[in-house]
């Protein structure tokens, strides 16, 4: 596919950057209506060895970023802009032959549902030996032996045994196990995880979480977290990227950004956060994504924002669309009102 404008690799890209992803733009080929990109201009990038979680309200775009990446996007969605780079290869140019033998060898992807994923009719050990027979060529028995190794490492108590089990036979806990060994199989040095604790109880999460980090300084793995918990985030992740309507809006290590928000969005999925897992509500932030998607004026989230108001901004924010602009150290933010320069006035928003 020939796509039509396509962005050097980001600035800071080295032999360290496990997954580069610049000015990525996914549309749903509608057949009448045109409609708003559902991810539109998103840089983002992963180091090798690092968790990056990729946090933002439901419909932000996270999943089709991920599946993007994955060469993996449902029907009718595509990929019109940008560039994701994987190591030293552009995914965006390479056919799909060559985009099987990377996925589960060099990337590899974990699911929300485990149980769905999982094949009901194939034992939960040939669904893991797939990728080392498929990537690494292992005969038969060979792979039997690894599968049992995997599914031990990940914590399945008698593997022997469960490497036998059919999907329906399994906790959604063990489930889970199975698919990170099955993810691992292969050796991938980039992990993907699309909300893969959330149909679990907080024990199992728990547990999930720790092996993710395990590998990750066992291995040197790179993890891509998709969630929008942030008490997630801030138990396993190095960075984090907030998402806006299709773009990345704020982004900076978990401490520069939770410690120190700069965006009123950031502010707001925060409080959010807080009040529920302090006092159990439920808080949403007014207004809906939806309003934001596609405009092509302004700062996306003007519609919702109550910062412009307070700082009497309105008429910059619905013009013009600020720059990811630094905010010191690697901490980075799309907001009028936090560029240098500007009253910072953050606090008046009570969130
Ligand atoms: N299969 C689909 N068909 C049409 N639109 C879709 C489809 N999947 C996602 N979208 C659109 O893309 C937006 C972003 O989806 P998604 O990436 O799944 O969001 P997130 O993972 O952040 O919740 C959705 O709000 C929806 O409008
Ligand atoms: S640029 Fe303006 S509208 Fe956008 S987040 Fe900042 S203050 Fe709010
Ligand atoms: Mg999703």
């Amino acid at each position: 596919m020939r796509l039509p404008h396509r962005p050097p690799p980001g600035p800071g890209t080295t032999l360290d950057t496990a997954l580069d992803v610049r000015g990525l733009r996914v549309d749903f080929a509608e057949a009448d209506t045109p409609s708003a990109p559902a991810v539109d201009g998103l840089d983002l990038t992963v180091r090798r060895g690092e968790i990056v979680a990729l946090v933002g309200e439901s419909g932000s775009g996270k999943t089709l970023t991920a599946l993007s990446v994955m060469g993996l996007l449902p029907p009718g969605a595509q990929i019109t802009e940008g560039r994701i780079t994987l190591g030293d290869e552009d995914l965006t140019t390479l056919p799909p032959k060559h985009m099987n033998r990377i996925r589960g060898h060099r990337m590899a992807m974990l699911f929300q549902q485990p149980k769905v994923m999982l094949d009901p009719t194939c034992t939960v050990g040939s669904q893991v030996a797939e990728p080392l027979r498929l990537h690494w060529g292992l005969g038969r028995h060979q792979a039997k032996a690894r599968v049992v190794e995997l599914l031990r490492d990940v914590g399945i108590p008698e593997p022997e045994r469960r490497a036998s089990a059919y999907a329906h036979q399994l906790s959604g806990g063990m489930a889970q196990r199975v698919m990170i060994a099955a993810a691992l199989a292969g050796e991938p040095g980039l992990l993907i995880a699309d909300e893969p604790t959330t149909a679990l109880d907080a024990t199992v999460q728990a547990q999930i979480l720790r092996l993710l980090r395990r590998k990750q300084r066992e291995s040197g793995l790179s993890v891509l977290l998709i969630t929008h918990d942030l008490t997630i985030v801030t138990s396993i992740a190095d960075r984090v990227a907030v998402m806006y309507a299709g773009r990345v809006v704020e982004e900076g290590s978990v401490h520069e950004v939770f410690d120190s928000p700069e965006h009123p969005y950031t502010r707001a999925l925060l409080k959010a956060s807080l009040l529920q897992s302090e006092e159990g509500r439920l808080f949403s932030i007014p207004g809906s994504a939806t309003q934001s998607r596609g405009l092509d004026h302004g700062c996306r989230f003007h519609p919702r924002c109550p910062l412009a108001l307070d700082l009497g901004i309105t008429g910059r924010c619905s013009g013009d669309e600020p720059p990811l602009h630094t905010c010191g150290g690697g901490h980075r933010c799309r907001c009028w009102a936090s560029r240098p320069g500007i009253e910072r006035v953050g606090e008046a928003v009570g969130v």
